[in-house]
Parts: C-alpha cells; structure tokens; sequence
C-alpha cells in the first residue's frame, strides 16, 4: 500500500510566510501519519517558477527568472529546514522545482496527449483561437479586472492601476482548452466519488460552480508576451499556461513522462496522490486540473482537500499587501516548531478560516503545553524517579491489596482508565483520517485532564507515606506513564518532537524491542500494558517552559518594526508589485465566497484569458440595493422591541403565533452581487433544511456561521430576494448606530427543531 501527499507549489516571486508554513505542517502530519500506519509514503511540495509574475518579479530585482527562482526556493528551504519540515527531518520527500527540464518533458506530454484528445462531446480538447482582454502597453501586459480603475462614463475603457492610463481591448492568438464540454463529466466524477473534494461544504461549492457552466480556458500566450514557461509542444511561438504547468508537477515529479523520475519514485507506484490545498486555489484543483487529466486519459486524483485561510487578530485575510502576515523568524525566535504546529492544528478548524495572533499562541503554550501535556510528563516522571527509583513501577494491584486501595477512592479496575483511552485513540484515529486536528487534539487533551485529575484525586505524595499503600502508588504512576506513552504515540504526527523527548525521558529511546520513537508505532496497534514494568526513565527535562507573555509582546513587537524597517523590503517590494500578491486578501475561491468569486470570473473573463493572474479574483464589490429590512434581522425591522424600549405591549396569543425554532447552520455562502447577505441552510429538526437569507454578510464570514446553533422564526412567510426563496429568518440582536446584528445563539446543547417559548 502506498500514499502520496501534495501542498501546492508555491510561487517563486514571494518569500514564504506562516500561511504557507500551515500547508507545508497539514502535509507534514498527514504524512507522519501514514507513515506510522507502516504505509510507504511520498510527500511532494515545491515551487511554481514559470510565467509572468516571476518574470517581473526577476525584472525588478535585477536578476534572471531563474535567479529569482533561486532566490526565493532558498528561503522556502530554509523555511523547510528550520521548521524541520525537510527529508532529513522526516518531513517531505521531494522539493519539485517547475524549472526542471524533466517536467517540461512531462508537461509537454500531457498536452500532447490533450491536444490529441476529444471531449465527451466528440469535439477536439484543445484548440487555437484568440484570447481576447485590456491590455497595458506601458506595463506590457494583460490587465485582470481587479488590476484595473473601471471607467467613471459608461462604454470608456478602464485604466491601469499603475499608470493611470486607458488600457487597449486587444486579442492575440492562444490555444484553448474546451473546458465547457466537460461540465457534465466533472458532475459525475464529484457525484460517483464521494470525498473527492473535501470537506464537504467546498464539494457543495465546487459542484454549484460547475453547475453553473463553464467557460473554455485560455491555456497558452504569446511567447512574446510571455516567455518564461514550457514552450507548447510543436508550437514554441505559445508559451503555456502557467496553472496547466503548474498542476503538471504533481505528476511529473514522481515520473510522468520521464523514465528516470519514475525509477526514481514511480508515477505507476504512488499516483493517485491527496492534493492539500487552500481554499483559495481549490477551482484549479478541483475544476481544471481534473478536466486536464481526463482529456489526457490519466486517473484522477485521490483526493483534493481544501483548508482554510489564516485571518489576521481583526479578521482580515492575512496578505502581504496589508502587510499583515506572520513572519517566519519571529516565530521562530519565540516558539518551538511543536507549540507552533500545535497551535495552527488546535486553533484552526480544518477546513474554515483562523485568527493568527501571537497572544493566543502564547496562551496555547501556556495552558495547553506548559501547565497541560508538558506538566503531565514532568510529574509523572518526577515523582516515578522519587518514589519509584526511576523505574517504571507494576500496574498491579494483588487481590490482597484491592480493598485498601479502593479506601483511597483510587479505582481498582484498570479498564476503566484503560477502556476511556482505548475509546479516545478510536476517535482520535477517525479525527485524523477526516483532517479534523482540532477534535483529534480536543479528544487527547481530554485524555491529560483525565490522568490529571486521576493523579490530583489519588495524591501519589499522600499514598507514598504508607508502605501498604506501596502498589496503590505503584499502580497511579504506572497509569500515568502508560498513558504518557500512549500519547505519545497518538500526538507524534503532530509533535514530532516533544513526543521523542517525553519517549525518550521515558526510557523508550532504547529500551530492547521498542521502536525508538513513536513514529515506529501505528495507533491501531496499541495495547495498554505494554509498558514494560522495570524499564528506567531518562532524565526529567522540561517540554515547553512557560512564556512570559508581557516580555515576549514587547520582543515581537520590537522585531517586526526593525523587520519592517529594513530586512524585509526585497520581500515587500516584489510583492507589493506582484499581481498574485493580493491573492490572499481577495474573496477565496471556495467556501461561500465563491459563488460570487466564480461569477466574477465568468462576467469578466468569459471565454477570455485564464492567465495566472486569473487566480487573483475581482472583489465583488458590485453596488446593490439595500436588502429589505425583514432580511437583514429580526431586530431591524420586525422585532416589537426598538431601540428606545418596549414600543406596545403585545398578548401571549400573538406570540405563540410565531413559531421559533432552534435551528443549525449547515452551509453559509455569500451571494453574488450582494455583499450584505449571507444565504444559508439550516436544519431546524424538519425533513427538509430550510433556505434563509440574513443580511449579516458585513459582520460574518461564511465558515464562523458552519454548525452554529441559532434561533429561527419558522412561519414566517417564504419571500424571495435576489431570486433566492427565503424560509424563515434568523433572531440577531441589533448593536451600536449601525444596528450591527450579532446573532443569537445557545450556550447549552439543543436539538435542532426544538421550540422557543
Ligand atoms: N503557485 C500556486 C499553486 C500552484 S499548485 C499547482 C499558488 N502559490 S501561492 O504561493 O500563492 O501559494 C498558495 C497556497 O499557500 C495556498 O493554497 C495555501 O496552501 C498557502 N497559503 C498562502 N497564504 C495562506 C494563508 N493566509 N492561510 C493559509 N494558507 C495560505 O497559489
């Protein structure tokens, strides 16, 4: 059995930040993961290095577009190196360069194979017309519309962001991918392959866009507009297109189209591969990348799993534009890689967006490292070197001594705490296999409450004054140890690190016919007791020493105003140029931001050019009229209750005519040319979700909305807005002048239907 695991490859025109950092640790801990498992693993990542941002970027810093590539492939290796993400540190196996003459091989014999191909509609794959767009003469260039200043008078053309002039509606020549004859293919490969796109809110999203049709695809430039990339095959006067280029790679790397490279790896051996990505390139992966693939006649991916974006501590998308990304040596200086990687698995629902803020991370580290986990080890094997002379006692407890223990409130029956970690493993398992770190980290932290309170209940210092208490003791300290190494076991994909240093203080680094760090170990195979009674701990060394976190502040502070100031403006300048650049703080290409990302693209771009710039999308910011005031809250509008107080007093018969329900959240998407309303689906215990509009877009994200128990007014007669029906709407409370609403929600756990009275 084998397993094959991507990140993206990252552009080489910017240097690497913690958004790339958090992929590179996804990838990182779903391959430790497998490998534990004993399954033979390849993990791919690297650097996209062709086209026309590379190209300027090289332009501007004086240097070749390979030179460039260089430059930046060094920092993500250092990157890599540093946070001991690299082959040497058990991390990826492969760091694929697309400059590589063997994926140009690769690459030219993908197309080769599309070009000659026919579309489920018999029609050829690929084709030559002309790609029709504003072009900047000044900048040379194709301007995307988010790169341009639209006209102030109806039918004037737009002008460039960078020069201020008009921009020229000019067409060249280019080959095509007939994207739109595959819509009906893609439909069926999503609907007859359960868990291709994940999680499943972005398949729903994913599916919605292809429903909505697709437009051919511009899949090659002019060499003289663009010259560094993979000349078209027989036609070196195009150059492809970069996104085709690029999604190549996770094949040509492990040996498609190139003997060596499959000797080397095995294209045959690995592929189908797991393609981890974010959100905000999920279209390639999930729409193109598959259609390129089937007009090639090469099986589809595994799997293309999508994960959120990092937010900055106010919610914005981290972007290098807003200056607002987390930078790598700070991180560094302050933290370990396992509090890091903790923390972005801990903090991050996988799938939905994350606040990054450095006094989280150093609460995190506090509590859940310092006083939790690291504070379990260090008692536990304290008090084994105390009482125990530093050999892990029996868990034993003879019949003779059961009663006695029993008096201390210590439980006799070993299942007990044996059986809740054998429950947690399960569940941390099946967490693991769905991406969900957080309820896997969830779950094991239940575990170090749980030997916690076993080890505070029993008091091991009170039981030690004793002697007939001697295998009460020896059986609470075995407990604790074996549960240490359980953890460990259960924790090292995601600490890899901390996990060998408690292994190996717990005398396992090279104890006779124990693996000599958990990665040896696969979960399923655990088996309490297998500790070895006698085996002599190591020395007791702290984990994760506790942060101060005024001083820490005031560091990090200090360091990124000097980064600011001076080291970093090679970085800020490409990229502040670099049209990809905004990339992160545009709508993602995914959760609800899609439906209008993706209409965007296909008002604006229809059956034009899908460059690499294509991937940066237009911000919806279409003008629209207000949303009827029923739509934005109940508050609003509907509610009795006005800002100045009760207005009229109402019978108990009329409010028993409205019908509130506890409702759960279970999509939330924007809509197009709407930025005040959110559309959702939500159950309210009913056959059937409901659909509801709420005009809260402007004060929530889409993911913060996913699984939120709310309040719904279920008789409220069905109204349609923007062409959606609307089945009910949700209770918010109206805040500040603005009337902000901040939705009304539930501490306690509640049915979904369950009636408010
Ligand atoms: N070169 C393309 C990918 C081609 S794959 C065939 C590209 N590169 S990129 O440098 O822009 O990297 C994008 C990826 O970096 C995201 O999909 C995500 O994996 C990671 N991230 C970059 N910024 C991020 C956040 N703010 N938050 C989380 N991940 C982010 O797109």
């Amino acid at each position: 059995m084998t397993f094959y695991v991507t990140t993206p490859i990252y552009y080489a025109n910017s240097l690497p930040h913690l958004g790339h950092l958090y992929t590179m640790i996804v990838a990182d801990t779903v391959a430790r993961h497998k490998r534990q498992q004993g399954i033979e693993t390849f993990f791919l990542t690297g650097t996209d290095e062709h086209g026309i941002n590379i190209e300027r970027a090289a332009e501007r810093a004086g240097r070749t577009p390979k030179e460039q590539a260089d430059y930046v492939v060094n920092y993500f290796k250092k990157m890599t190196d540093e946070f001991r993400l690299d082959t040497v540190h058990g991390g990826y196996d492969m760091f694929m360069r697309t400059s590589e003459p063997f994926h140009y091989e690769g690459v030219s014999e993908l197309w080769r194979r599309a070009a000659k191909a026919k579309t489920p509609k018999g029609n050829d794959a690929i084709y030559k017309g002309h790609y029709e767009g504003w072009f900047c003469a000044p900048c040379a260039a194709y301007k995307t519309e988010d790169e341009y200043a639209k006209p102030a008078e109806a039918g004037a053309p737009p002008t460039c962001l960078i020069h201020e002039t008009p921009l020229d509606r000019i067409s060249e020549e280019s080959y095509f991918f007939r994207l739109s004859d595959y819509a009906e293919a893609l439909l069926a490969l999503y609907e007859s392959r359960p868990g291709f796109v994940q999680p499943e809110s972005r398949n729903n999203e994913v599916t919605a866009f292809v429903r909505g049709g697709l437009q051919d695809l511009s899949v090659s430039r002019l060499k003289t507009s663009v010259s560094w990339g993979v000349p078209v095959p027989d036609d070196p006067d195009h150059t492809m297109y970069v996104w085709f280029d690029a999604l190549t790679n996770y094949i040509t790397a492990i040996g498609f189209g190139n003997e060596e490279r499959e000797r080397a790896v095995g294209f045959e051996k690995f592929w189908p591969a797991l393609h981890l990505v974010g959100k905000d390139i999920l279209r390639f992966h999930a729409v193109y990348w598959p259609a390129f693939l089937m007009a090639a006649g090469v099986e589809q991916p595994r799997a293309i799993v999508a994960h959120g974006m990092w937010l900055d501590p106010k919610g914005r998308k981290m972007s290098k534009t807003l200056g607002n990304t987390v930078d790598l040596d700070v991180l560094s200086r302050h933290f370990s890689i396992d509090a890091i990687r903790y923390f972005c698995l801990r903090e991050m629902v996988f799938g939905q967006d994350g606040r990054f803020g450095y006094e989280a991370l150093i609460d995190r580290t506090n509590s859940d490292l310092a006083s939790g986990l690291g504070n379990l080890s260090s008692r536990t094997l304290t008090m084994i070197s105390r009482y125990a002379d530093g050999l892990i006692p029996s868990g034993v407890i003879s019949e003779d001594k059961l009663l006695l223990a029993k008096r201390t409130g210590v439980d006799t029956d070993e299942t007990t705490i044996s059986g809740f970690i054998e429950h947690a493993r399960d569940q941390i398992r099946q967490h693991f296999e769905a991406f969900a770190f957080s309820k896997a980290l969830e779950t094991s932290w239940s575990v170090v409450a749980r030997v916690d309170k076993m080890i505070s209940d029993a008091k091991p210092w009170e039981l030690a004054k004793d002697e007939n208490q001697k295998q009460t003791l020896s059986a609470v300290l075995y407990r604790a140890a074996e549960t240490l190494r359980w953890l460990c076991v259960l924790l090292y994909p995601i600490m890899p690190t901390a996990t060998l240093e408690i292994w190996t203080q717990l005398g396992l680094g090279n104890a006779p016919g124990v693996p000599a760090t958990p990665a040896g170990i696969d979960p399923a195979k655990l088996k309490w007791g297998e500790l070895a009674e006698g085996t002599a701990i190591g020395e007791v060394k702290p984990l994760f020493p506790r942060i101060d976190k005024a001083k820490t502040m005031g560091e990090i502070k200090e360091q990124e105003q000097t980064a600011g100031a001076d080291g970093r403006s090679d970085r800020a300048a490409n990229d502040r140029q670099s049209p990809r650049s905004s990339v992160q703080s545009q709508p993602a290409l995914g959760t609800g931001d899609v439906p209008p990302a993706m209409s965007v693209e296909r008002e604006h771009h229809s059956g034009v050019h899908a460059t690499e710039a294509d991937a940066v999308l237009a911000s919806p910011n279409t003008p629209q009229t207000k949303p009827s005031p029923s739509m934005i809250s109940a508050t609003e509008a509907d509610a009795v209750s006005s800002a100045e107080g009760v207005t009229s007093f109402i019978d108990i018969t009329d409010f028993t005519k409205v019908d509130l329900r506890v409702g759960e959240v279970l999509s939330a998407q924007r809509i197009p040319k709407a930025d005040k309303l959110l559309l959702l689906t939500v159950d309210i215990g009913e056959e059937k979700s409901r659909q509801i509009l709420a005009g809260i877009a402007q004060y929530y994200e889409p993911e913060q909305l996913l699984g939120r128990k709310i309040a719904v007014v279920a008789n409220l007669k069905p109204r349609k807005l923007r062409g959606y029906e609307s089945q009910g709407m949700l209770l918010a409370a109206s805040v500040g002048d603005e009337g902000k609403p901040v939705i009304a929600t539930f501490t306690e756990d509640v049915p979904n239907g369950a009636r408010l009275k």
